[in-house]
């Protein structure tokens, strides 16, 4: 069988603070097209994990390839325009901006990209409108970011995420302060994004993880303790032991 190249694979890498190796020697590889989730124990690393393959910090040793190109010491800005588009856990929302505006400028950022589409008022207002609807935020398109409740406010950073069309999204505990019904309309909207995006998934919500997640991997103190498919993760004594046991399921 030919092999295929993944689309993010990293080789050996590792992030420390001080003496604390919270990335740990990772051997991360991600098919195009999955949806991967990523759970463990606070603390684990998988923030830290995410924040590498983002380029918001970089590496103290080992190796990052997004689409077979060696991507290590590419600075973020322009690892998003090769694709890379992340959400994270800390809202980074434009506070005295309305949702409009914010994912306007999401879309802005990529219609630059493309010379060859007019980056017109109408076209730059619908792409930025079908955002906000997707994410069920069109009513609040007016409302100031910094006023939005913390959940809307992540929806929020989704949709500018979505907004760049991005190979690669990165969602951080994406619905951490949503209500039941709003994780219900993300499930739907993730399975949405996958059709056109390779989604990588850091959630403490295990239903959400088992309903979305093709593929588990797990984190423990900085390394992979499993990966795998959702009924093989789940049933794992490890997995248990280090954090299914204690997580809200
Ligand atoms: N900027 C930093 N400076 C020092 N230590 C850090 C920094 N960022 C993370 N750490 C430490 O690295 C370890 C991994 O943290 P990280 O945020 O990646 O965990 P996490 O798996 O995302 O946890 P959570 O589920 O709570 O979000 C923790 O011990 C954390 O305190
Ligand atoms: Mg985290």
């Amino acid at each position: 069988m030919a092999a295929v190249t993944p689309l993010l694979e990293t080789s050996v890498l590792s992030r420390s603070f001080g003496g604390l190796r919270a990335v740990d020697a990772v051997n991360f590889s991600l098919e195009s097209g999955e949806i991967r989730a990523i759970i463990g124990p606070n603390g684990a690393g998988k923030t830290t994990f995410v924040s590498l393959v983002c380029g918001r910090i970089p590496p103290t040793s080992g190796a990052i390839r997004f689409a077979g190109e060696d991507i290590t010491m590419l600075p973020a800005h322009r690892r998003v325009r090769r694709g890379i588009a992340y959400t994270f856990q800390i809202t980074s929302v434009y506070a005295n901006l309305t949702a409009f505006d914010n994912v306007a400028l999401a879309v802005q950022r990529r219609l630059l990209d493309e010379p060859q589409e007019k980056a017109s008022r109408p076209a730059l207002a619908a792409a930025t409108m079908d955002a906000l609807e997707r994410l069920g935020l069109a009513e609040r398109a007016d409302t100031i970011a910094g006023t939005l409740s913390y959940g809307h406010q992540r929806l929020l950073e989704v949709a500018m995420g979505l907004a760049l069309k991005p190979r690669l999204l990165i969602l951080d505990e994406p619905t951490q302060g949503l209500s039941d019904g709003e994780i219900d309309n993300f499930i739907g909207l993730v399975r949405d994004m996958a059709r056109d995006s390779t989604v990588l998934l850091i959630e403490h919500n295990m239903p959400v993880v088992m309903a979305l997640a093709g593929r588990i991997t797990v984190f423990d103190a900085g390394r992979i303790l499993a990966e795998g498919a959702p009924e093989v993760i789940r049933a794992d004594p490890a997995v248990q032991q280090a954090y299914l046991g204690t997580a809200a399921t």
